[in-house]
């Protein structure tokens, strides 16, 4: 059950401080599913990431900026929930936010990529109905948003 206090809203500019804050309450665990390798982002990457406009990032926000996640021009996004906030149904508002700004740009499917040891990632794309292919190395999860593009969208089942 999400708290009725967390809202979800993209990201401004002036949000770099406190998603960076977010990212150092990051285990290198988390910073490895979220990126795919380890990787610590800077508070410039920060900034960039809330600056450049080739992706959308929103944002889920209690007293304090608690997840966050970022979809690309492909349809791919990523994300992350504080660990203190997980099991609260906030990274599946945040995939649903995500899904509205792939609709608002016009896109026929949002996808993720993830690790096949990552069982909250997975379970998450299972329930919000994405087609899950399962390899050895990866997870690749896809979902069709838009009826009348359905046919662009792979098979992947
Ligand atoms: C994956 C992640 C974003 C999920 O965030 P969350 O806010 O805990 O997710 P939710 O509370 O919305 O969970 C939605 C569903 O996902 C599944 N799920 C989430 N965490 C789970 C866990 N630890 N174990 C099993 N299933 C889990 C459940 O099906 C859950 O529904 P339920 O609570 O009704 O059973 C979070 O665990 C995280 O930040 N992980 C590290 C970074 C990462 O893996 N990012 C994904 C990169 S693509």
């Amino acid at each position: 059950m999400v708290q009725k206090s967390i809202r979800i809203r993209e990201a401004k500019d002036e949000d770099w401080r406190e998603i960076y804050s977010l990212y150092t309450r990051l285990s290198d665990d988390d910073l490895y599913l979220r990126y795919f390798h380890f990787y610590r982002p800077s508070e410039n990457e920060i900034k960039k990431l809330v600056s450049l406009k080739d992706h959308v990032t929103v944002i889920a926000e209690d007293d304090k900026i608690v997840g966050e996640g970022s979809i690309y021009e492909d349809g791919e996004f990523s994300l992350v929930v504080d660990p203190q906030y997980r099991r609260n149904g906030i990274g599946a508002l945040i995939v649903k936010e995500l899904i509205k700004k792939a609709k608002e740009l016009g896109l026929s499917k949002v996808r993720f990529y993830t690790l096949p040891e990552n069982i909250a990632m997975i379970n998450l794309g299972k329930k919000l109905g994405f087609k899950l292919r399962i390899d050895e190395d990866e997870v690749y999860g896809e979902l069709c948003i838009e009826e009348k593009k359905v046919e662009e969208c792979s098979n992947i089942a």
